[in-house]
């Protein structure tokens, strides 16, 4: 699915812009690609024959790498492209931009702690939009913060690992008087909520996960594997649906003696803003009757509001630079890199 924020410029448009602006600093091979697809009018010709929403670069790049597409020149991956047509196809067809990035646990961690700090009982986690549910486990992750003099280790308990699975340690670099925590919180029950769950059980769907990261990016489907097999030791309740219509019942299944936290990462793009204002007010709803605490993850286009709009005022472009900010209880916290990789305590 495009993000809801995408808008409808011409399909070349969009690829020389992917290529020019959101690939280059992540994947060079990304780059290159898009912007020869963004070239090539017979390429651009038969993406438009998909439906709009199926047109996104990140679709049929992932789609051509979940079936094989090696990092290679432009030519080759045209020519594997052209070969594999049908079965390209098949895949934007049927699969949708799912990333599931556990590094965002690190630029929730310390947010979730000061929450169970001042609730004084452990968490109930609930994700709106989770794929496969991975940013469910803050609690069995390992966090190295690095704020260019100190860095801060922390690590779950080792006896409550499986040796087969160590945690992935995810690294951040932090800025300001980010409130590190000194232990990881206690959860003891974590669900979620995504349009199409993804199973981490199931090789298809794991195979699409890391066809979704990036070519180049080995750490991140390296953190992804060691994710997955902590996930796999005991799999979070993941509900089916629209998270404005399931996120009421799912909350009235999370034990009562836990503080209730429901967050999101990267799923307001997604969401028209009417969604977006129907969910601000379920959660505003959710606080005064059942306490919960809400955060939220997102860029700053598609940030919910209070009063409806979707820019935090104080919050620009300039400032945010294709990152994230991050809110507790509707305040702005933080600025977040997207994959969790730093976090600008505000
Ligand atoms: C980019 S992924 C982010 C996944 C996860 N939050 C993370 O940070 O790794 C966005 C997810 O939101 C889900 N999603 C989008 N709109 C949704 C909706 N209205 N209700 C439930 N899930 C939705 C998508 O299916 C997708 O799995």
């Amino acid at each position: 699915m495009p993000p809801a924020s995408a808008g409808r410029a011409g399909t070349a448009d969009w690829y020389r812009n992917f290529g020019t602006v959101d690939a280059p600093g992540s994947s060079p091979c990304y780059a290159e690609w898009s912007l020869g697809i963004a070239d090539d009018p017979e390429l651009i010709r038969r993406i438009e024959q998909w439906p709009h929403k199926k047109r996104q670069p990140l679709l049929i790049l992932a789609a051509a790498r979940f079936l094989g597409a090696e990092i290679s020149p432009f030519g080759e991956f045209r020519e594997f492209l052209l070969a594999r047509w049908n079965d390209v196809s098949r895949i934007v067809h049927s699969r949708a931009t799912q990333t599931n990035e556990a590094g965002r646990c690190a630029t929730l961690l310390p947010s979730l702690a000061r929450i169970a700090a001042a609730e004084g009982r452990p968490l109930a986690l609930i994700e709106v939009g989770a794929s496969a549910g991975l940013a469910l486990f803050p609690d069995k992750y390992a966090y190295e913060y690095d704020d260019g003099t100190t860095v801060t280790r922390l690590a779950p308990d080792p006896d409550a690992q499986s040796a087969a699975a160590g945690p992935p340690v995810l690294r951040c670099t932090v800025e300001g008087a980010v409130p590190l925590p000194t232990e990881l919180p206690a959860v003891v029950w974590r669900a979620g909520i995504d349009l199409n769950p993804l199973d981490i059980n199931d090789p298809d769907d794991v195979g699409w996960l890391e066809a979704l990261i990036w070519p180049e990016q080995d750490f991140r489907r390296e953190r992804l594997r060691q994710a997955i097999a902590i996930a796999q030791q005991d799999p979070p309740l993941l509900v089916a649906g629209d998270l404005n219509e399931r996120l009421v019942a799912l909350a009235a299944k999370a034990p009562s003696e836990a503080a209730l936290v429901v967050f999101h990462s990267a799923v307001m793009a997604y969401v028209g803003s009417s969604g977006r204002r129907a969910f601000r007010a379920k959660i505003g709803r959710l606080a005064a009757e059942r306490g919960c605490h809400w955060l939220s993850n997102e860029g700053h286009t598609v940030i919910a509001q209070a009063d409806g709009s979707v820019v935090v005022p104080e919050m620009d472009d300039a400032r945010l630079r294709g990152r994230f900010l991050l809110l507790q209880d509707g305040v702005p916290v933080a600025i977040a890199g997207p994959h969790g990789q730093t976090l600008e305590w505000l």
